[in-house]
């Protein structure tokens, strides 16, 4: 029996519960790995809360991303063996909260050494989406890029990328952040009612791109500070960002490869700041659940082996 973190029936976390069922196996095309860490996301909840849709299976495995060992191969895999190790998105209807999962070959990517279990399995998501954000408008040495929740998983991130690319990074984040985010090379603005006025203090002429990673309310408050809106991309809030002129975040397919070799190079650093058993998968959600999460949470589900990696670890 293999050990998956679910929800029964789409709502809140109440929903939410550790489950025994037989290993998953691996379908044409399909890896079956054996979880070493998965990264938890704003998605994992709200998939489970119904604001994604509500055609799936139940119970529902949750968790996207993840790191692992591949322990079987499905018909037709050609470059993974069993034993290697791997970082991928979870195969649909398949969850990272999990002791066993599986990862469509064709998106899994080999783990560099350099990369801890915990760190790599940020990559999948939270880091392929800093990289997409900070790549689909290109910025030139200079340039000022205003990061909206720059405190969060993909904000340190992306804050991190602007930095190796010689951006004028400005962050915004609460002021408990602001040490995390100076850590980054950007500048630090603290988020709430008069952040436009504060950013102009630092940017007078305004600024080249924003990435927003909160939307609604904070995104319009911000969005006078681009000279044309085409120039703020979202990866929170497709709705608000396209009615103020600018677009949704578009993910791309070779974003996890090239962020894989950002982070091997020690580039750009996750900053895993808790790790949590898989038994404790509840309290990580609803760490993140509370929007003003601080770097990357990850569960491992052999109790958080790598300790080095995690800033806190949770027990
Ligand atoms: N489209 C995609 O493929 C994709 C992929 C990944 C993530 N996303 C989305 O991108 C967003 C960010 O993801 P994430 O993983 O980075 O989330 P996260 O780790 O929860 O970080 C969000 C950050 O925003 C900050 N924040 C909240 N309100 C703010 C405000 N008014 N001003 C400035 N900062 C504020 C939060 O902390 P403080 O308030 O304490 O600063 C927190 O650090 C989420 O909406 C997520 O669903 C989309």
């Amino acid at each position: 029996m293999s050990t998956v973190y679910v929800f029964t029936d789409f709502g809140g976390p109440e929903t939410q519960q550790l489950l025994d069922r037989p290993a998953p196996q691996p379908g044409p095309g399909e890896l079956a790995v054996e979880v070493r860490a998965a990264g938890v996301n704003p998605v994992d909840w709200k998939i489970r809360s119904g604001a994604l849709g509500r055609d799936r299976e139940l119970p529902a495995p949750m968790g996207r991303e993840v790191s692992g060992v591949v322990t079987d191969l499905g018909e037709g895999v050609e470059g993974f063996a069993v034993g290697d190790e791997v970082l991928g998105p979870v195969a649909d209807g398949h969850g990272g909260f999990a002791e066993h999962t599986l990862v469509r070959a064709a998106e899994a990517v080999a783990k560099p050494e350099e990369i801890s279990f915990a760190d790599a399995a940020t990559i999948p998501v939270a880091a392929a989406t800093a990289y997409d954000a900070t790549h689909q408008i290109e910025l030139d040495p200079g340039q000022r890029l205003l990061i909206l929740g720059a405190g969060g998983g993909v904000g340190l991130m992306a804050a991190q990328i602007g930095s190796v690319h010689q951006f004028t990074v400005i962050g915004v984040a609460s002021q408990s952040k602001r040490k995390i985010v100076e850590s980054t090379g950007a500048t630090f603005v603290p988020s709430g009612k008069g952040v436009a006025d504060r950013v102009r203090e630092v940017a007078p002429e305004g600024v080249d791109l924003i990435v927003d990673l909160v939307g609604g309310e904070a995104l319009r408050e911000v969005v006078g500070l681009v000279a044309d809106p085409t120039r703020i991309i979202s990866a929170a809030d497709a709705t608000t960002a396209t009615e103020l002129g600018g677009a949704a975040l578009e993910r791309t397919q070779e974003a996890m490869e090239k962020i894989t070799e950002v982070i091997e190079y020690g580039l750009v650093d996750p900053h895993v700041t808790a790790c949590y058993p898989l038994t404790e998968a509840g309290r990580a959600v609803a760490e993140v659940e509370t929007g003003h999460a601080t770097g990357k949470i990850v569960l491992e589900p052999t109790p958080c082996a790598d300790p080095g990696h995690a800033r806190s670890l949770v027990r």
